[in-house]
């Protein structure tokens, strides 16, 4: 078969079939430790689009740009859905696949099929209220995001004024909990225990299924309340928009927010503050001159947090890079990859002050995030919050001595060590001071916060001394 480029030239295609190749294995400890080493690997054996073993399961993984755009533009060509998934169908992916459990859990990032489009348009009409600017719930929730920020950086500061800190442990990771609690409209701080659970699953430990069935459960119950009375949360405009959906439905869905929430934004965070630290002269200054979103685009470019996507499958045999897709093959986009093609960071200038938007890091297509307002939000008002609320703040390890966590799907740092030092200002407003709490200000009294886990977790982790 023949292939077209971009160019008017064309390319003679492998037709050798996915299932007869011997692909190498993605997830090695280079894989771990120097991605984009890997990707670059791959790129020259085998041009943009590489066959790639998953854990015991050959799959495709794309690493071009222009192709990433041609898969992500055409949901018709490359749906998603695992049902369309031949290696599946015909019993060929091990029941003990160690991706199985995260791929089978259906919700809208996963599903495809006729039960997609209303899905989407729900979730983008349950979303809206939070993200559009001029929404009193969009304000609300951006107050709620700064109050949650100075609570924990209050916290923090109970070590002293000056210390040591696991910014991630500390700051990036719990604050988009917050955040997702009240989004889904947990009543006060009772959803602590239920949205630790998350942090289980994902760091994907020995309790990670048990903590799966039990988070599943709350937030079907959740699902259940929400459907009896609803009020000004996410469930309960989901419901409002897809009538349809049953409780274990719903509860997947909440799961899927739950996820994306906190460890996403979680990682976006610290990445953001590692390149405002370490990175050019030019970035403290350009977040002072209120840049936070731009710095932030150049760090989602530079390191998406969703490194590789879920599969889309072949709708039909067809040509890409420089093989034969054949019709249910799986297909992972690989954003990290793209971003380090030729072809897109050749046309990257670095020194410009406003960054490409063309970047793959939300997704692109149909498909691409419906959250990206309400995700940039969270991370822009808590890093602003940091910079503002500390006078100092170093890493306490050399960069590319920062512990990194992988999973075949996202990348983040798994701590952030950090010098710091509190600003001698006084705070912008303590969370819990009733003088200057508003009356939109909707945070747990003081005592609620001592009965939840997670804040009980949190003050375990302050360090005291230098
Ligand atoms: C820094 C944070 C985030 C990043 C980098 C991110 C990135 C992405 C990307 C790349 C996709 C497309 C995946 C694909 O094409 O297969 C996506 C899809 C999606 N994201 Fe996000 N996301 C973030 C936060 C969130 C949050 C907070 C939510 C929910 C509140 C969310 C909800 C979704 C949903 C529902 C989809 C599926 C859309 C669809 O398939 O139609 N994301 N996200």
């Amino acid at each position: 078969m023949k292939s077209q480029w971009g160019d008017g030239g064309s390319v003679d295609v492998d037709d050798t079939r996915l299932e007869e190749m011997t692909p190498e294995p993605l997830l090695t400890r280079d894989y771990e430790t120097r991605p984009a080493l890997v990707y670059e690997r791959l790129r020259q054996r085998h041009g943009p689009v590489a066959p790639v073993d998953l854990l015991g399961v050959p799959a495709w993984l794309v690493l071009g740009y222009q192709e990433s755009l041609q898969v992500l533009q055409d949901d018709d060509g490359w749906p998603k859905g695992l049902e369309n998934w031949r290696a599946r169908s015909e019993g060929r992916v091990p029941a003990d696949w160690p991706l199985g459990p995260s791929l089978e859990v259906n919700h809208v990032l996963i599903q495809g099929g006729p039960g997609y489009p209303p899905l989407r348009a729900a979730w983008d009409v349950a979303l809206k209220p939070f993200q559009d600017p001029g929404h009193p719930q969009a304000r609300r929730l951006k107050k709620a995001v700064t109050d949650y920020a100075d609570e924990l950086i209050s916290l923090m500061g109970q070590g002293g004024s000056t210390g040591l800190a696991d910014l991630s442990a500390q700051f990036s990771r719990p604050l988009p909990l917050m955040v997702a609690s009240r989004l889904l409209g947990f009543p006060g701080s009772q959803g602590d225990d239920a949205l630790m659970d998350m942090w289980r699953v994902l760091d994907a430990g020995p309790d990670a299924e048990p903590a799966l069935e039990r988070l599943l459960a709350t937030l079907a119950e959740l699902a259940a309340v929400k459907l009896d009375e609803p009020g000004d949360d996410f469930p309960s405009y989901l419901i409002a928009a897809h009538p349809g959906l049953s409780l274990d439905e719903l509860a997947r869905e909440l799961f899927m927010l739950l996820g994306m929430t906190s460890d996403h934004v979680g990682i976006l965070i610290s990445n953001t503050v590692v390149e405002v630290i370490s990175g050019e002269g030019g970035v403290r200054a350009s977040l002072s001159a209120g840049m936070v979103r731009e710095t932030m685009n150049r760090v989602v470019m530079r390191k998406p947090p969703l490194v590789n996507f879920v599969p889309r499958f072949a709708a039909r045999d067809t040509a890409l890079g420089n093989h034969t897709i054949r019709a249910g093959d799986p297909v992972w986009v690989s954003s990290a990859a793209a971003h380090a093609d030729p072809l897109f960071a050749g046309n990257v200038c670095p020194s410009t002050t406003v960054s490409t938007r063309a970047h793959l890091s939300w997704g692109a297509g149909p498909r691409q995030c419906p959250a990206r307002e309400l995700a940039s939000t969270v991370a822009s008002v808590g890093v602003g919050r940091l910079f503002e609320r500390f006078s100092h703040l170093d890493l306490a390890l050399p960069v590319d001595q920062l512990p990194w966590r992988s999973s075949p799907f996202m990348r983040g740092l798994r701590s952030l060590p950090v010098r710091y030092e509190l600003a001698p200002v006084p705070e912008r407003r303590l969370a819990y001071d009733p003088a200057t709490q508003s009356a939109e200000t909707e945070l747990p009294d003081p005592s609620a916060r001592q009965r939840s886990s997670l804040w009980r977790y949190l003050t375990g982790l302050i360090r005291t001394g230098r």
